[in-house]
């Protein structure tokens, strides 16, 4: 039986990569792809997530736009990251299918009420928005997620988008403090783990000939490599979304600890920083489990081979 998933997300080269995994592996069912506005605006992402889908050659993966801005501030972008299309680095054809017309938390909402309780995963890969919306509109679904797999924070790496924050959380830090307080099993893909899934000319030019698909991913790539090399002085950019679907897939590539993790809603100097308890030092009760290491190669691996598929 394949794992039932939802997708959040605000796609973004390496959101991209992670939907074109999920497609390509019939270990997971795709029930939907939410969007969110977070790497550019939520136009765009749902204009984006359709591209991916078609990329993908499947036109019938139903996408749905959900929140426009955070819940209670005002929205933050990264065009500086990822270029003012989102997927900057190739330009690929606007989208023939249509978006879903049903609001994105409307169809949480009724997917977590509809199907059997525990049996839904969601892996958000933007800004919490959605799924925190959903949660504060209908607590009953809450107990009904089977997980959450999600990528945001950092504990050792810090920040991205300041010096405490990862993008993601900073985003909209009051939507990761519901979501972080909710209960629900939660694995936590920081800044920690996907500063080590580091793209190399070797990696990029594997996924250059991994299939149909190949080219795009390796434009995207490229692109998206651009920034983080001029940042971090790495040899590759750190491909953050896909580690939540390759964890799905494969977990034992990655490794972390069962840990609690609080989110800074209150002061502008660490606004949005994942307050990561990892030496367990706190006495707070672990709500997260947080990962630390990942088998690099065997993610590249895993990728290349499930991309080629497509
Ligand atoms: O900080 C990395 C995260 O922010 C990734 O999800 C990337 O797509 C951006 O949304
Ligand atoms: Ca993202």
């Amino acid at each position: 039986m394949a794992r039932k998933i939802i997708i959040d997300t605000d796609p973004g080269q390496d959101d991209a990569v992670a939907i074109l995994l999920a497609l390509a592996s019939p270990e997971l069912d795709l029930l939907g792809i939410t969007c969110v506005a977070g790497n550019v605006p939520l136009e765009m992402t749902a204009k984006n997530a359709r591209i991916i889908c078609e990329l993908a050659n499947r036109p019938e993966t139903r996408v749905f736009a959900g929140c426009d801005a955070p819940m209670s501030r005002k929205l933050v972008t990264a065009e500086h990251v990822h270029g003012k299309t989102g997927l900057d680095g190739i330009t690929l054809p606007d989208p023939v299918m249509e978006l879903q017309d049903q609001h994105a938390v409307d169809f949480l909402i009724e997917t977590l009420r509809a199907e059997p309780e525990g049996t839904v995963t969601l892996v958000p890969i933007g800004p919490l928005t959605n799924i925190a919306t959903a949660m504060e509109r209908a607590p009953d679904i809450i107990p009904r997620i089977q997980e959450i797999v999600l990528m945001g924070g950092g504990c050792f790496e810090g920040g991205n988008i300041t010096p405490a924050a990862e993008f993601n959380i900073y985003v909209d830090p009051e939507a990761a403090k519901l979501v972080f307080g909710a209960g629900v099993p939660l694995v936590v893909m920081p800044l920690d783990v996907t500063h080590k899934a580091l793209t190399s000319r070797a990696r990029v030019e594997a996924f250059r000939n991994a299939g149909r698909v190949g080219p795009a991913v390796a434009s995207w790539t490229d692109f998206f490599e651009r920034f983080d090399k001029e940042k971090y002085g790495s040899e590759g950019a750190p491909l953050h979304d896909p580690c939540t679907i390759a964890y799905l897939l494969q977990p034992e590539l990655f490794t972390g600890r069962h840990i609690n993790v609080e989110i800074e809603t209150g002061s502008d100097l660490t606004l949005g920083m994942t307050v990561a308890d990892w030496w367990r030092v706190s006495g707070r009760a672990p709500n997260a489990t947080f990962m630390g290491g990942i088998d690099d190669d065997g993610f590249f691996t895993l990728l290349t081979e499930r991309l080629a598929r497509l």
